[in-house]
């Protein structure tokens, strides 16, 4: 009975037969209790916690259907072998220390790549959505959708891509991941089975890592002022290219129509080459006709076309999709264990329903206008100091490049920003050979909010003087 001897805090906000459940199961794991050993009868242990009986039940009933202890008729409860159960929860001590900002240490002039304008996001419609989702699809939604991606969700974006970006596709060809890192893994899953990549440099440094982390060997290939250097590409033996053709990440440079039909004719002389176009942020194009996609040229089945929602709708909303030339989408229906089925069916079921309903296109028209004023403040302000900084690559996305031209080093910039508190990263960050040393930053601004966009500027031209 001593054994019993628990403190229960009846102030407590956890409710008694929860803070009795927990005491006795860590008595049991810690081995202070032991298998075979009877515990008192909720009578007896009621009496002298001074807690009703019921309380107890409720405890040893939990304890029971977690496998702690068992009931022997007419004697009582008792330690079950714990061994024998599927794990037990002591808690562990983690020594990791969690890598976050606190108020008083993040930078107050961030310039962060992949945020997003908060103010303007649709929550209301995506509350309605997501009513309609639990309420009255609840038991539809419940069950396990296709690996491939939910069909209404797959025609939706199929035919938006088709409107938007001249992509040509059915929804049998198009495949939804949690990430465009991941549409990637299974892309080269289904790929010819010798494959050898050419990437971009700069590049989004996600693509090089997840090829290492594959063992799939690649080449970098300069990025020039009209994309990758195409005729570098005949070079190599490798069949397999990543580009950004409409704005090349990080650099912001777009591939000229001469371009982009001569890769197309180099992937189009043999069977096993594919180009992987990532069109991440063509959505907010604010100068000149849209550019269509590379893949609304190609007639021979090359171009392997990836994209996301991480822009378009939200980085949390953790959707990017694929259409895959009509060979490798067979080819994914045979495969039987890949790496699909990742998007939670709710979160497709809403983003079906807002591209279905016009709300998409809707809220991409009132988007871009809202990014235009949001790059047209900080370009009026930087382009007052064109003894400092000069700016390419804006004509499409949220992030463009400064370079700085006032005799400064990279490594002094750096020092400079951060005694500033401005958070930016130089282009460098994204390179992996070395080039022209001037120093150049990717400014993101897609998530600085509007009354913070002048101050943004103005501290940044103050940390170059
Ligand atoms: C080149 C490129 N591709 C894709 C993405 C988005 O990837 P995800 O769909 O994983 O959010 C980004 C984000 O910044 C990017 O820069």
């Amino acid at each position: 009975m001593e054994m019993l001897m628990f403190h229960i805090d009846k102030s407590h906000k956890q409710p008694i037969y929860m803070q009795l459940y927990e005491k006795i199961r860590n008595s049991i794991i810690n081995g202070q209790l032991q298998e075979g050993e009877k515990l008192p009868s909720k009578r007896l242990l009621g009496d002298y916690l001074s807690i009703s009986q019921t309380t107890i039940e409720n405890a040893y009933a939990q304890l029971m259907d977690e496998g702690y202890i068992y009931s022997k008729q007419r004697s009582g409860f008792f330690v079950s072998d714990i061994d024998t159960l599927p794990l037990t929860t002591t808690q562990r001590e983690i020594n990791i220390t969690p890598i976050s900002y606190t108020e008083a240490s993040a930078p107050r002039y961030a310039f962060q790549l992949g945020a997003i304008d908060k103010a303007h996001f649709p929550f209301e419609l995506f509350r309605k959505y997501a009513k309609e989702a639990f309420d009255t699809l609840q038991h539809t939604l419940i069950e396990a959708g296709d690996q491939q991606g939910d069909f209404t969700l797959r025609q939706q974006i199929s035919h938006y891509l088709f409107h938007s970006r001249g992509v040509q596709s059915t929804p049998e060809q198009v495949i939804i991941a949690s990430s465009t890192e991941q549409l990637l893994s299974i892309i080269t899953d289904l790929l010819p089975e010798q494959h050898t990549f050419m990437l971009e440099d700069p590049i989004y440094p996600q693509v090089p890592q997840l090829l290492s982390r594959k063992h799939i060997p690649y080449h970098f290939i300069p990025v020039q002022q009209d994309g990758i250097q195409v005729e570098q590409i005949a070079q190599y033996d490798d069949n397999i290219v990543y580009i950004t053709p409409s704005h090349q990440f990080p650099t912001g440079v777009t591939m000229n129509l001469q371009n982009r039909i001569k890769l197309l004719k180099w992937a189009s002389a043999h069977p096993e080459r594919y180009i992987i176009e990532d069109d991440y942020d063509s959505e907010f194009r604010y100068e000149g006709k849209p550019i269509p996609a590379l893949q609304s040229l190609d007639k021979a089945e090359r171009v392997i076309y990836v994209s996301t929602f991480s822009k378009s709708i939200a980085p949390s909303i953790r959707i990017a999709y694929a259409v895959l030339p009509i060979q490798l989408a067979k080819q994914y229906q045979q495969t039987i264990n890949i790496e699909g089925g990742t998007v939670p069916r709710h979160t497709q079921y809403m983003v079906s329903r807002f591209m279905e309903s016009n709300q998409f296109e809707r809220h991409l028209n009132r988007m871009r206008k809202i990014y235009r004023q949001k790059r047209d403040v900080l370009l009026d302000y930087l382009s007052q100091y064109p003894d400092l900084c000069q700016i390419s690559g804006a004509q499409t996305g949220m992030h463009f490049v400064v370079t700085i031209v006032n005799g400064l080093s990279e490594q002094e910039c750096i020092q400079r920003f951060k005694a500033h508190a401005i958070d930016i990263q130089p282009l460098s960050h994204y390179r992996f050979h070395a080039d022209n040393p001037t120093p150049r930053f990717v400014l993101g601004f897609g998530g600085i909010e509007d009354s913070q966009l002048a101050n943004h500027a103005e501290q940044l031209i103050h940390a170059l003087q």
